[in-house]
């Protein structure tokens, strides 16, 4: 249980934390989710590694998630241990040995995906395959991904037919995967990957029930504007009238950062101000770490003085973490009010994708303050 308030000012005002604060909004995660999941043409899993804090996980379910895409076994355990009827999938083509055993024989996964006649041969030693729906990777990258995530995973498309042969003679269910990427600002990337895959399904002697088209579903930040979701949703839903699916067939998607990022902000002190420059008591080895990656350069921010809004004038900072390491300063410059100081807080939003989960204690700075706030 976090503790409880009704807004950012009074959190500050009771604790003055010296240490990073992360604040879960519930209403925003409760509002955005359920449209999510009314507007997704098909069925909705979580990924779980775009932020596997209980809190968030549980809050994604009350608002009408009961599907979760799971990296790992401890994924699969904190999900099934914390939602017993929620359904876990285990989506990575390469496992750590005994753990697709282990997540059917202790949690009922059935379904687990593979991108390699090795990958059928090493599921079929753990798990019990005619009870199983195995998913085959078909690499497909567009452009417009800010990240490729058909470059490690995923088979080519041409190899497909093989793939799911072999997985229907195991007796498994044979099922389509694929991941146009993360952060794809273009919905054509769905239209595309959709097209492809009913390309390869026409080939195929048999009709399959499930299409994976994964996650990818970008988000706004500032500086990187992305159509709004409904435009995604569209194109999915022209684009897969093409797919030969079985009469009980259906689409599966695997958002993480389109359901992670919008009801969680950081809210971290000012430490220093050198002119134009302002040192933080968090960096990119905390909450900041996806900064130091290919995309967006920053988040929405907002300036607390006393436990009230500070308003004014704005110009732009550099903002430097608390570690020795030179990196560790936030690539894009940020908007502040030209007065903000020492002792002042900045809240930054809409950061609950890939942050908390891969935060670090390097140089022995680790927070984990995780408080609720009431208001919107
Ligand atoms: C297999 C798989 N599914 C889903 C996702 C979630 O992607 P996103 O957060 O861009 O929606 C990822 C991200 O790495 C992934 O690797």
């Amino acid at each position: 249980m976090t503790d409880v308030f009704a807004d950012v000012g009074h959190m500050l005002r009771e604790l003055r934390p010296a240490q990073p604060v992360y604040c879960i909004y519930p209403q925003r995660y409760r509002t955005w989710t359920t449209s999510f999941v009314q507007g997704f043409p098909g069925r909705v899993l979580y990924a779980v590694k775009a932020n596997d804090d209980p809190g968030i996980i549980r809050l994604l379910y009350e608002s009408g998630v009961r599907h979760f895409d799971c990296a790992s076994l401890p994924e699969v355990a904190r999900v099934a241990e914390l939602l017993p009827d929620a359904t876990c999938y285990f989506m990575v083509p390469v496992r750590l040995r005994g753990a697709a055993a282990a997540a059917q024989q202790k949690y009922g996964v059935r379904h687990f995906v593979i991108d390699h006649a090795e990958g059928i041969a090493a599921l079929a030693k753990e798990i019990d395959m005619p009870g199983s729906v195995i998913f085959a990777r078909m690499a497909v990258h567009h452009e417009s991904a800010m990240s490729d995530l058909s470059a490690k995973f995923g088979a080519p498309p041409a190899t497909i037919p093989s793939l799911i042969e072999a997985i229907a003679a195991t007796g498994a269910e044979p099922a389509l995967a694929f991941n146009v990427g993360s952060a794809v600002t273009d919905p054509e990337a769905y239209r595309y990957a959709i097209s492809v895959a009913a390309g390869v399904m026409q080939t195929l002697p048999r009709k399959l029930r499930l299409v994976d088209i994964g996650g990818g579903f970008a988000m706004p930040y500032p500086g990187f504007p992305v159509p709004p979701i409904s435009e995604y949703f569209a194109a999915v839903r022209e684009a897969m009238t093409a797919l030969p699916l079985s009469e009980d067939g259906e689409i599966l998607c695997e958002p993480g950062r389109a359901l992670a990022a919008p009801g969680l902000t950081a809210v971290v002190e000012v430490l220093m101000r050198k002119d134009d420059r302002l040192f933080i008591n968090d960096g990119v080895y905390g909450i900041f770490w996806e900064l130091r990656l290919k995309g967006h350069d920053r988040y929405p921010a907002a300036a607390y003085r006393d436990g009230r809004p500070l308003a004014g004038k704005q110009r732009e900072f550099r903002l430097y973490g608390p570690t020795c390491d030179n990196i560790d300063v936030l690539p894009g410059a940020v908007g502040l009010p030209a007065d903000i100081r020492a002792g002042d807080y900045i809240e930054f939003s809409r950061i609950g994708a890939y942050s908390l989960s891969g935060r670090s204690n390097f140089n022995g700075h680790y927070s984990d303050t995780i408080v609720t706030i009431e208001a919107d």
